[in-house]
């Protein structure tokens, strides 16, 4: 299969940037299962622009700065805060409808946690929804796009023979028969969101299993800010209530965190109340869960009418009525859950990585937009701003990009492997890891903690090597091998990190330390184990 570029991952980054690059080529996108499973398809709060009269691009400047809590790119900020509004504008060309006032006509624009004004355009709680659906009906009436469904990417083809260690000239994919194909392009681009699951409790989709950063990764690329983890203080608690995200929209109207004696608690730890950032907030809640021994907090909403939470937050009002909450007279029982990785594979500011041939865009991605902290509704932004920046440089670059030749690549070997007669040889890991990593690698760690966490990984990775090895691939080994690699990566990284930033808590640090406003950053080390990783290069910010 030949194409010019192929994009991995149907969410809004790589939805966004097939549309635009396609007027330059044949764009494939690989999904690895329907091309509605992404995280974008579960956002709800909403897309984060300058779009009010009293909001300004140096305020958007100054909260996502002081959210990224030092380690923020302040270039790429500026270039991000400033392509919203545009960009916002192209959404709503494509189609999507957001959510105006009845009366102006103006966009209704909702307000989030360390956000000084009210900027986040929204379609309800179903933002990423509609988001996705305007996109996917324009990419489906492009003659230039194919979608691919059930195709998961096992790892990036490389011409070893090019400078520098190799250049990237497409994937190889597990196709739906069983068969892996080499899937060869001038552009490879890797939009595979985030890794949620690599916790036991995420907000994210199953699909986000950190198959870009990890195939990334393999091929030699460099990482970055893999301790960065954020946690959503606000999932909702219940036992059937898998991965459901009580917006921080709810909180921007005005939702308290009780306990469970409907006592507030968050001016005890942050002067900005329940709208502080997630960092402060998940810390908050943690806290009181471990102080009062019990499973959850809860978001107190009642405050508002029924009528206008039925209207404003749908999704939410349905889903928590299903189980028995009505939230206009009953409190919500919520817990911290893992949300976003705010690190990824380290890109310019066109979304190139430090591998030619390869892109990375949105979650997958390291930008500096979010720093050690990601301010709410910043990463949709994030994704359709590099999304364009990402098409202009094909466009200024075409005779560079589309001039590669296509080298001749060796075929997909199963070499000796085998069928694999035992699933639970796979699913033990899953639940190892992700237990591991909520148990020693969640909102508090300490260096005890993550020592043991690096020892279990190092071994739990060792064994899926070698099961990759003896095994015939399957959908399921792709995602535990991706997942088990990016775990190590976080661990490592907030290994070295001897401090408390943003995110990254830890007991034994627990202050920021000038010595680590920077970024580290990883790469293979080529001739070491995959697991055997270090710091490679350091960049102060
Ligand atoms: C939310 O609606 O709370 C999630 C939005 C985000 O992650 O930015």
């Amino acid at each position: 299969m030949e194409t010019d570029f192929l994009v991995v991952g149907s969410g809004i980054a790589g939805l966004s940037f097939a549309l635009r690059v396609a007027e330059l080529g044949r764009v494939v996108v690989v999904t690895k299962k329907e091309r509605m499973d992404s995280s974008t398809n579960l956002a709800q709060g909403g897309i984060a622009a300058v779009l009010a009269e009293d909001d300004s691009g140096t305020e958007h400047e100054r909260d996502t700065l002081e959210s990224g809590a030092g380690l923020c790119d302040r270039d790429v900020v500026r270039m991000v805060v400033r392509d919203g509004p545009p960009r916002i504008a192209d959404l709503i060309a494509a189609g999507v409808k957001f959510v105006t006032d009845e009366k102006t006509g103006k966009l209704d624009l909702g307000k989030e946690g360390g956000h000084s004004r009210r900027r986040v355009a929204h379609s309800y709680d179903l933002t990423g929804r509609e988001i996705e659906r305007a996109l996917l009906a324009a990419v489906k009436e492009h003659p230039q796009i194919s979608v691919l469904e059930n195709h998961p990417a096992i790892d990036l083809i490389m011409d070893r023979k090019a400078k520098d260690r190799g250049r990237c000239v497409g994937a190889y994919v597990f196709e739906e028969s069983g068969k892996v194909v080499s899937y060869l392009a001038k552009m490879t681009v890797l939009c595979t969101g985030g890794c949620g699951k690599v916790y036991l409790y995420t907000s994210n989709p199953d699909i986000a299993t950190g198959d870009g950063i990890a195939m990334a990764f393999r091929a030699g690329a460099q990482v970055a800010n893999m301790e960065f983890v954020q946690f959503h203080p606000t999932c909702l608690f219940h036992p059937r209530a898998k991965n459901f995200l009580i917006s921080e929209a709810v909180r921007g109207e005005g939702a308290v965190l009780v306990d469970r004696y409907g006592k507030r608690f968050m001016d005890k730890y942050d002067s900005r109340g329940e709208l502080a950032t997630r960092d402060s907030v998940a810390r908050a809640i943690d806290r009181e869960m471990k102080a009062s021994g019990l499973d959850c907090v809860y978001l107190d909403i009642t405050s508002k009418s029924n009528e206008f939470l039925y209207k404003r937050f749908p999704t939410i009002y349905e889903k928590c009525r299903k189980f028995g909450i009505t939230i206009s007279r009953d409190p919500i029982p919520v817990v911290p859950a893992a949300h976003y990785m705010c690190g990824g594979v380290v890109v310019d500011m066109y979304g190139n990585s430090s591998v030619d041939g390869l892109m990375a865009l949105g979650e997958t991605a390291n930008t500096g937009l979010h720093g050690a902290n990601r301010l709410a509704s910043n990463s949709l932004l994030e994704a359709v701003v590099y999304a364009e920046k990402a098409w202009r440089y094909c466009r200024d670059h075409k005779k560079e990009v589309l001039g590669r030749e296509t080298p001749q690549v060796d075929d997909w070997s199963s070499g000796e492997a085998i069928d694999l007669e035992e699933e639970i040889l796979i699913n033990h890991n899953w639940d190892l890891i992700r237990r591991t990593m909520w148990n020693y690698v969640g909102i508090v760690r300490s260096d005890k903690r993550l020592k043991l966490a690096k020892e279990r990984m190092s071994d739990i990775l060792k064994e899926i090597e070698q099961h990759y090895r003896d095994y015939y691939v399957s959908a399921n080994m792709i995602e535990l091998r991706n997942i088990s690699l990016v775990a190590m990566m976080i661990i490592e990284a907030a290994l070295q990190r001897q401090e408390s930033r943003g995110l990254h808590y830890t007991k034994d640090y627990p202050v920021v330390k000038q010595e680590f406003q920077r970024w580290n950053i990883f790469a293979r080390r080529w001739g070491k184990q995959l697991w055997d990783m270090d710091c490679i290069k350091q960049k102060r910010i």
